[in-house]
């Protein structure tokens, strides 16, 4: 059977035309030239993303910058700050490891004002069940969960404190849905921030701060290139993806700007994949 024909809509996305200038997005911020911009209102807001110097944190905060935010940018590594400062003038970088409880509270405790906040910062320490340490199970939770709860804490204190709205967005995964080979305590931190997710959004929908999570498939930031470099490995896991591919980094820069933006005003508690759809299967 031949698909239907396509029908024209009143705004045609689908359209081969570029869009109207006025609708076009300049320069570096969206990654895609000419594509056509949704207004997210984000500009002049204070904005605090942790793992900011590589990977989808360094991307969130590229696109962030470009979109008129001032951005705070907590890292573990001064050259990836450095270079980052550099390139996003404005950018107040600050460098700490989110593991130390303490030099977390001494680096963020005066960190100002702050509209939103994305706990990105994350690491993936695989081993096989049977060969789980302390070392890895400590570092993961400390990091990926912890920490969240700590800066989210500061952030969220703040912002109660002025009166002020707020959207939180944690950065999980799909492997927190989903049982990966060698993945025990990556997905078990993962899992947990769903939940963390959720709570935060209960206890912090009140005072007019939305909590939610996006739920990435596959990335090949350098954590995506040290777990799923072997193509072998890769294969099995797009053998998952109905969409056939891992995501790009701007694919969940994109989702986890709108669900920073007024645009998901009425979204809290939500876990969204940005996943091809390996979650629906
Ligand atoms: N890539 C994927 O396939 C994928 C898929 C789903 C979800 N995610 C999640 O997405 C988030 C970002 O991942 P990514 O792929 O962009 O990772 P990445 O390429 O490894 O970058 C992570 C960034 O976080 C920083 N960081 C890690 N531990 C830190 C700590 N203790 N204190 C301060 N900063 C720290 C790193 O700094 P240093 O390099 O200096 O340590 C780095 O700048 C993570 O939460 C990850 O779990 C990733």
């Amino acid at each position: 059977m031949s698909p239907p024909p396509t029908q024209k809509l009143p705004c045609d996305w689908s359209c081969s035309a570029p869009p109207p200038p006025e609708l076009q997005v300049q320069g570096p911020s969206t990654g895609f030239p000419g594509r056509v911009a949704m207004e997210l209102g984000l500009a002049g807001r204070r904005a605090l993303v942790t793992g900011a110097g590589k990977g989808i944190g360094r991307s969130l905060v590229q696109a962030l910058h470009a979109a008129g935010v001032r951005v705070v940018a907590v890292s573990r590594t001064q050259a990836d700050l450095d270079s980052l400062v550099r390139e996003c003038p404005g950018v107040e970088p600050l460098c700490v490891d989110l593991a130390d409880w303490e030099a977390t509270e001494h680096t963020l405790g005066s960190v100002g004002p702050v509209d939103l906040l994305v706990n990105n910062a994350g690491v993936a320490l695989l081993q096989p069940f049977l060969e789980v340490t302390k070392e890895a199970f400590d570092t993961s939770f400390d990091v990926n969960l912890r920490a969240v709860i700590q800066v989210s804490q500061i952030v969220a204190r703040g912002m109660i404190a002025r009166g002020a709205p707020g959207a939180i967005v944690n950065v999980s995964s799909q492997a927190s849905q989903r049982a990966l080979t060698n993945h025990t305590v990556y997905c078990s931190t993962k899992g947990a921030l769903d939940m963390l997710t959720k709570v935060m959004a209960l206890e912090l929908g009140p005072y007019k701060i939305r909590v939610n999570a996006v739920n990435p498939t596959v990335v090949m930031t350098p954590m995506g290139q040290a777990n799923w470099n072997d193509p072998h490995k890769a294969k099995v896991m797009l053998d998952r993806i109905p969409l056939g591919k891992f995501a790009e980094m701007e694919n969940v820069v994109d989702t986890i700007l709108f669900l920073l933006s007024d645009r998901s005003s009425m979204t809290t508690g939500s876990t969204v994949p940005v996943d091809g759809g390996f979650l629906a299967t």
